[in-house]
């Protein structure tokens, strides 16, 4: 008999993050509580400091939480140890972040290749991996390029192709448009749609509206609390 697939992919409760800055305490997360079904595309919306950054941290594992609970397909992550927490991060979670994080020294290939190399695969499956992702997102004359030779819509297809080899169950985006044109920008976008159509599922921060709507669900955070979850 199959086993069933059991609740959400992610589910956060009551999470709060406070900062002591000297004597005064900042909450950066002011008792978030969400669910995510394996699947969707989520957007999280909010001005400048209202926690959407933090969040992201804490659901990718990156950061603890001050107090409250994470779970990721079922399992709490406050009771997994540092490999387990690091296996997770690898397998199950792809990051992309608004500044790339690309290693300047490598070329795309390299970069993408990367993820792949806790996985037991030899150097050439590895890159039989790397190159068929990057072919897919339109990067195939590039592979030999370092990040300083990429336009900034290069770069963060690169990234996205880094944070999609391992074949994760969940994206992470934090304004993974931020430093693009708008145009570029929504190429972008449209590439997170299309890899959700395969069944990823993804979360995007945004501090812009337009980018922020075309996600299904909306989130949106102010002072550390969620204000509005909607759906349309
Ligand atoms: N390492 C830190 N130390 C102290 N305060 C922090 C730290 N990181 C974030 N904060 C504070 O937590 C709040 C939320 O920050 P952040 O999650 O980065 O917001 P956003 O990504 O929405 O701009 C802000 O008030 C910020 O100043
Ligand atoms: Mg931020």
């Amino acid at each position: 008999m199959n086993m069933p697939e059991t609740g959400p992919l992610l589910s956060l409760r009551d999470i709060y993050k406070i900062y002591t800055m000297g004597e005064s305490e900042v909450f950066a997360l002011n008792g978030i509580s969400l669910t995510i079904e394996k699947g969707e595309f989520v957007s999280i919306m909010g001005p400048s400091g209202s926690g959407k950054s933090t969040c992201m941290h804490i659901i990718g594992c990156l950061d603890h939480p001050t107090s409250g609970d994470i779970f990721i397909s079922g399992k709490n992550t406050s009771q997994m140890n540092a490999k387990e927490l690091a296996v997770l991060r690898n397998k199950t979670v792809g990051f992309v972040f608004q500044q790339y994080n690309l290693i300047s020294n490598m070329t795309v290939l390299e970069n993408v290749m990367l993820p792949l190399r806790y996985q037991g695969l030899s150097i050439s499956e590895r890159k039989a991996r790397a190159v068929e992702v990057l072919e897919r997102i339109g990067l195939s004359d590039r592979l030999k390029h370092t990040p300083g030779e990429l336009s900034g819509g290069q770069k963060q297809r690169t990234a996205i192709a880094r944070a999609t080899v391992t074949n994760p169950e969940l994206i992470l985006a934090d304004e993974p448009t931020g430093a693009l044109d708008s145009e570029t920008g929504n190429s972008v976008i449209d590439l997170f749609h299309d890899i959700n159509k395969n069944g990823t599922t993804i979360l995007i921060v945004t501090h812009d509206q337009d980018i922020g709507n075309t996600a299904p669900r909306r989130i949106h955070l102010r002072d550390g609390k969620i204000t509005e979850d909607s759906c349309v």
